[in-house]
């Protein structure tokens, strides 16, 4: 599989927003205590840690060496997590479970066969959850500045899987239309404040933005944004209110 965020790993475990405890509470009430929770896409555990303590047991699945060793060290002693490299191409070789959630990471796969294989493995009352922000999310204040540097870099292009870039079908109707049909959502809200260091840092942890991509032009992207952000906010401090949506699917209940 493609290196998709070469180098991002410890920029994203440090720099992209954790999702908040309601959030995580809001997943763990809708697993339940004692089941096994797969968590496909897991990066550096945004979910599967927090969420480890609340239910059985999590299977943090990722095809990004550096992004599992990220979440391995965060998670440290926290027993009930199995890493495992894979992909939403090989669910069929873990070891069972009852629910899935994915944060931020559907639209890197070909969403209806992933749909179609979780309809073959959970079973009849798994929940297919979605986290992430909201398609209504505000834009982050500092963005039109640093759409213009990554422009400046060529590195400003949004990456997905080619099925997700072929449609751009939103999330809701690729679920709305599968077996997980019956949808029930909840938004959490959060003000978080941000530094440079800060901003420069989602930038470098974004795939399309990622270490890797920039190369050796690394530091003089670094040292450009640092100047054009001060140049349009010379107090070098944000602040922005981040949305999370748990998007929660269900197969319709079987009729008696
Ligand atoms: C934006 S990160 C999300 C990490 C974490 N779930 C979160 O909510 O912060 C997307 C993750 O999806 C992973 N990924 C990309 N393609 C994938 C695929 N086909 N199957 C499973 N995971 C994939 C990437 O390696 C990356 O770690």
């Amino acid at each position: 599989m493609e290196d998709l965020f070469g180098g991002a790993a410890p920029y994203y475990a440090k720099y992209r927003p954790r999702y908040g405890d309601p959030a995580i509470q809001h997943l763990a009430m809708t697993f339940g205590q004692g089941s096994t929770v797969l968590d496909l896409g897991c990066g550096p555990g945004t979910i599967a840690i927090p969420l480890a303590g609340r239910v059985g047991r999590v299977l943090a699945v990722d095809p990004d060496e550096e992004m599992l060793a990220e979440g391995r060290r965060l998670a440290g002693a926290t027993g009930n997590i199995r890493w495992i490299k894979g992909d939403s191409t090989t669910l069929h070789d873990l070891p069972a479970f009852d629910h899935v959630v994915m944060g931020r990471s559907f639209h890197w796969m070909d969403r209806r066969a992933v749909l179609a294989d979780l309809d073959e493995l959970l079973p009849p009352r798994g929940v297919v959850a979605l986290v992430g922000p909201t398609r209504e999310d505000p834009q982050e204040p500092w963005e039109p500045v640093m759409r213009r540097v990554r422009e400046a870099f060529g590195v400003n292009t949004f990456t997905a899987s080619s099925s997700f870039q072929a449609t751009g079908e939103h999330h809701d109707d690729v679920l709305a239309t599968s077996p997980f049909s019956v949808l029930d959502r909840a938004h959490y809200e959060e003000h978080l404040p941000y530094d440079l260091d800060a901003v420069i840092g989602l930038q470098l942890s974004y795939s399309y933005s990622a270490p890797a991509r920039l190369g050796d032009r690394r530091r003089a992207f670094v040292e450009t944004a640092r100047r054009e952000l001060l140049a349009a906010n010379p107090s070098g401090r944000w602040e922005r209110t981040a949305v999370t949506e748990v998007l929660t699917a269900r197969r319709p209940p079987r009729s008696p």
